[in-house]
């Protein structure tokens, strides 16, 4: 007798679904197969059982051009909670002249109370110092296998110079990890928006980070990859320009690969327009909508792996602290409670298998948390989203639970929902009695090295 089992499931095993049920006990899956019998019998038939999804790029409470992003630890895991994620990777920030492990034991601290699914982070270079090099092997030790650069951002200090992109590259190849890149070409964005007058409206936001400027730093960056070996990971990837280019580069043998978001799937430039579009902004922006076919086309051949959030919501008052400039719009979108649903919306014709594996086992296998995470392997941990693909619904702020106060995706329809969230044995959510977690509940994920199969 297991302590629980989902009943009658169509559970998503080796690439497709069976009909099966799922034991699990304590905090772990004990069994798949049929007339398995629990304390607790729980029906979900006709319903997917998938592993929990993971959200491999978050911000929460994220400083931000004079603002802070609106979701913490709590509010931003409870509303991935309920959309079905069970895991989340944010980033280390480092403030002032705080060192990388300085930052990591204060992020940490943050987290440990807050979280209640459980979470990870990728290192991040504020400053580049010969330091950054010394303290990688220090890192791993923490289970900190992946480190995000920037090359843009350049007003706030965050652009890496070309030299210093290289040198960070060999380091990370040297030691085993993953190199996660925003990747646009901060000087010519720099040089637009000096060239946009005092104030440049929302309008000048893809005008000055026009897809030309993605294109040219992946192609640089991976480059830079081949020529290094460094296991590099695009984030937030925008365009099918984009997209197609970092496909291009991993066949001409770089180490190269790419993660979108949402946002780029489904939004698309029109929503750039006075009074409302600064609600709209982030970096790098949404683009024409003829850019989404080739990010849907490149989820399908693997070459974007990945589908996170980059949720770095604000509220409608923060985003108006703008004073009708981009250059004081605090950019970022929020999306974490939505990304199950949206990547698996079954209005959407894109292959499921692809789909699900975007939001669970690729990240799981790209970041080192695999089978724990990403998988419904007997002896692995029971994180499990049971999704009802029927169910029709249309998305609006007022139903959903991250701290802002609009969506952007507000009165889309989406075909699919998850009804059931399971985190380590335990229902944390489910739709009919709601939320049901713990705040902390979340648990710290040393990481392991990255698979590299993904890179050859
Ligand atoms: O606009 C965005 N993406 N805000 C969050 C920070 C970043 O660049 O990922
Ligand atoms: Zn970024
Ligand atoms: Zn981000």
């Amino acid at each position: 007798m297991y302590n629980k089992v989902l009943k009658n499931g169509l559970v998503f095993w080796g690439d497709n679904f069976i009909k099966a049920d799922i034991a699990i006990n304590n905090e772990k899956i004990a069994a798949i197969g049929s007339d398995l019998n629990g304390s607790e019998n729980i029906d979900v038939t006709g319903r997917w059982v998938l592993p929990g999804a993971i959200d491999a790029h978050t911000h929460f409470s994220l400083p931000f051009a004079g603002a802070v992003s609106a979701d913490d630890f709590f509010t931003g895991t409870r509303a991935g909670a309920i959309g079905g994620v069970t895991t989340i990777i944010d980033f280390l920030a480092q403030q002032g002249e705080e060192g990388i492990m300085e930052s990591f034991l204060r992020r940490l601290a943050q987290a440990q109370g807050e979280a209640v699914v459980d979470f990870s982070f990728h290192a991040c270079i504020g400053r580049f110092s010969p330091e950054v090099e010394k303290q990688m092997p220090e890192l791993l030790s923490k289970g900190l296998n992946s480190l995000k650069i920037f090359t843009a951002y350049g007003k706030s200090g965050l652009m890496q110079t070309d030299f210093n992109l290289l040198r960070i590259m060999k380091a990370c190849h040297e030691n085993g990890i993953m190199l996660t890149v925003h990747a646009e070409n901060g000087l010519l964005i720099d040089a637009l928006l000096e060239n946009s007058g005092e104030n440049p409206g929302i309008e000048a936001l893809p005008l000055t980070r026009p897809v030309l400027t993605e294109v040219e730093a992946i192609r640089r960056v991976g480059w830079f990859a081949r020529e290094t070996g460094c296991m590099t990971y695009i984030v937030h990837t925008s365009s099918g320009d984009g997209a197609k280019a970092i496909n291009e580069l991993r066949q001409a043998g770089a180490p190269v690969i790419g993660e979108t978001c949402p946002q780029y799937l489904y939004l698309d430039d029109s929503k750039l327009v006075s009074p409302d579009g600064h609600y709209f902004g982030c970096c790098p922006p949404i683009r024409e909508k003829s850019q989404q076919k080739g990010l849907w086309q490149q989820i399908e051949t693997g070459s974007i792996a990945v589908v996170a959030t980059d949720h770095c919501p604000f509220t409608r008052a923060d985003k108006d602290l703008w004073q009708g400039s981009i250059n004081k719009l605090p950019m970022g979108l929020p999306g974490i409670e939505t990304l199950p649903a949206l990547i698996l919306n079954r209005n959407q014709a894109i292959n499921q298998v692809a789909a699900i594996k975007a939001i669970s086992e690729n990240p799981a296998r790209l970041f080192g948390l695999y089978p724990e995470k990403g998988s419904l392997e007997p002896g692995t941990d029971a994180d499990i989203m049971v999704f009802d693909p029927n169910l029709e619904w249309e998305i609006s702020n007022k139903d959903l639970h991250m701290a802002t106060d609009y969506s952007p995706y507000e009165g889309l329809k989406v075909k699919g929902k998850n009804t059931m969230t399971m985190l380590r044995g335990k229902i944390v959510y489910c739709s009919k009695n709601g939320w049901k977690g713990d705040c902390g509940g979340g648990q710290f994920l040393p990481r392991k090295k990255a698979d590299s199969s993904f890179f050859t």
